[in-house]
């Protein structure tokens, strides 16, 4: 028999591949999105759509009693870092409190099991030494976008001991990459594959770049890019979990295990391209950590997750075809 999804945020980037891939993979899926930073032709005709926030109880109370919904995977979300430094209200009411209506309605509705989009952002500026960065380091968020991920992942562990909850929070780190038909729309982009393939496609646009002297190989930040397709078969690796009822941890770290620093997209992309990258450098952002990567080996041995796209021009490659 196949099951219900949920996918909260399903005309969003991820929620939309994910969407995707799940009906590739036999399950059945219903949509909900408010459409405030996903668009309509991201949806998909066969899927039924609840154009809804996560912030209306009722609306949520159709969703739940209008479908059998067996595991809910939660994307929707704010998700600007930038933006949550100018206003952290929007983020702890979207991303904690509305997610917090979700979790209610789900349990009233004896609905018990959700997948959660944290992410790395949760550490804050890890220590050298704590690179590669695993699910037991030291959490410490250094804007409130990171911060509200956070609580979520905190509800989320007191709702479990307390409430018959079950849930995987999987923490992404770096997500880019497409699927064949959808791919990453953001506005503002603030994600650097997307930005340097723009630039690669536009000669006016110079790309701006962070900072030079950061105590890494070539002084540029250094990220971990995770194919956006490994990371949705994750979130089906978390669902059979919580389906089985198989042991798990609360939260997993998605990456790759190793990064790419600034410069080296940049190369990547003019060697695809054929060109030159017009660059602009500037300052160091406030904030921004020098060093970010994956330990991904618990979500390997637990769930069973084997990443297929571990290649950085077919990420860039696959992104390419929806930058303009
Ligand atoms: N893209 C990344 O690299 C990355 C990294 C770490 C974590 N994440 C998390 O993954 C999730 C998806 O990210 P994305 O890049 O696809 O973002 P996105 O902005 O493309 O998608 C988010 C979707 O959620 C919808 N949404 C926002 N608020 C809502 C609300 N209150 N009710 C219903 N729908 C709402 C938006 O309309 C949008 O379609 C987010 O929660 C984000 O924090 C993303």
């Amino acid at each position: 028999m196949s099951h219900t999804i949920l996918v909260t945020g399903a005309a969003g980037y991820i929620g939309s591949i994910a969407t995707e891939v799940l009906l590739q993979e036999g399950y059945n899926v219903i949509a909900l999105d408010d459409l405030s930073t996903g668009y309509k032709e991201a949806l998909f005709n066969s899927v039924p759509f609840y154009n809804a926030s996560i912030g209306d109880i009722s609306r949520l109370k159709d969703v739940f009693s209008q479908n059998k919904i067996d595991v809910v995977l939660h994307f929707a979300g704010a998700a600007l870092v930038s933006e949550s430094m100018t206003n952290p209200f929007k983020y702890f009411n979207t991303n904690f409190c509305q997610g917090q209506n979700l979790l209610d309605v789900m349990l009233l509705c004896n609905v018990n099991k959700i997948v959660f989009s944290s992410t790395c952002a949760i550490y804050g500026m890890p220590k050298p030494e704590k690179i590669p960065i695993k699910e037991t380091t030291l959490t410490k968020p250094i804007n409130p976008y990171g911060e509200s991920k956070l609580l979520f992942e905190k509800a989320l562990e007191w709702y479990k001991k307390s409430a018959n909850l079950d849930f995987i929070a999987l923490r992404y780190f770096n997500v880019a990459g497409a699927s064949k038909t959808r791919g990453e729309r953001h506005n503002p982009e603030t994600h650097l594959i997307p930005l340097v393939i723009k630039a690669a496609k536009n000669k006016n646009f110079k790309l701006s770049i962070y900072g030079t002297d950061y105590p890494t190989k070539d002084g540029t930040t250094i990220r971990d890019y995770i194919h956006v397709i490994d990371l949705v078969y994750a979130h089906i690796s978390a669902i059979e979990a919580l389906i089985n009822k198989k042991n798990h941890q609360d939260a997993y770290n998605i990456g790759y295990g190793h990064g790419y620093s600034v410069l080296e997209i940049v190369n990547s992309v003019q060697e695809i391209f054929q060109t030159t990258i017009s660059l602009h450098i500037a300052d160091r952002r406030p904030g921004d950590p020098s060093t970010l990567i994956a330990d991904p080996r618990k979500i390997k041995e637990d769930l069973n997750w084997k990443p297929k796209y571990n290649d950085i021009k077919e990420i860039i490659s696959s992104a390419a075809k929806f930058i303009e």
